[in-house]
């Protein structure tokens, strides 16, 4: 399957938020969440080294947009920005990233903006682009991955009802230790018993 002529429809919207890829114009307050929230980053992400410039999410964002063109499999990948809905404020983000046409298959991230944390917003980000990568996409899989310390990020697979495929002895390195570390590989073959949760696009 040749992934430049995949129909990415966009916006993803759900009860309380809008998913669309990045635009030069979001700079400025992406730039803003992750300073507010370098110290959650900085635990487990292996991009957040050190608090950016505005230039540097610039050119993050440009090599972005980039990439969305081209559907290209590199860093960064395919991210998508979440807003709330109500108030257009920008929380954090998702995306695809490891895409496999072949099968296809893909893998998610995301990080959160602190201040809209334990609300329930990434749930609902992930829910919905698990539904798009199975239901727009074609998906036979869907993979998250992170560290089995980051007990906050591995609830999301867990509250959505991934299974936990397998574990990647010594994957890493732990950020904080520097000691090698584990990578647990969640991942889900389809949409069923996915909690409800209506989303368009
Ligand atoms: C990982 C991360 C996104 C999780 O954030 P989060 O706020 O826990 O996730 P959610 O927005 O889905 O909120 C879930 C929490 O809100 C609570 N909640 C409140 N209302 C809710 C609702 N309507 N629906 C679901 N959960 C709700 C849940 O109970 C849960 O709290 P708990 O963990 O105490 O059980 C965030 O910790 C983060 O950005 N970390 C740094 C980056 C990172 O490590 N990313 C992952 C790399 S693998």
């Amino acid at each position: 399957m040749n992934q430049n002529l995949q129909n990415f429809p966009m916006p993803i919207i759900t009860p309380r938020l809008i998913l669309r890829p990045p635009g030069l114009a979001d700079a400025k307050v992406v730039n803003a969440a992750i300073i507010e929230s370098f110290e959650s980053l900085s635990r487990f992400m292996p991009w957040a080294k050190n608090p950016p410039s505005l230039s540097e999410t610039e050119e993050f964002i440009k090599q972005a947009v980039a990439n969305w063109i081209v559907k290209r499999n590199e860093e960064p990948y395919l991210p998508l920005f979440i807003f709330e809905k109500a108030s257009g404020n920008f929380l954090g983000a998702t995306g695809f990233h490891h895409m496999n046409w072949e099968v296809p298959c893909f893998e998610t991230g995301y990080w959160l903006r602190t201040s809209v944390s334990n609300q329930g917003y990434m749930t609902e980000a992930v829910n919905a682009i698990t539904r798009y990568a199975f239901i727009q996409l074609g998906a036979k899989k869907m993979a998250i991955t992170c560290q089995p310390e980051n007990i906050k990020s591995k609830k999301i697979p867990e509250r959505l009802g991934y299974v936990l495929e397998g574990i990647l002895k010594f994957s890493r390195r732990d950020k904080l230790s520097g000691e090698p570390a584990d990578t647990l590989v969640y991942a889900r073959y389809g949409l069923e018993g996915l909690p409800d949760l209506k989303v368009e696009w």
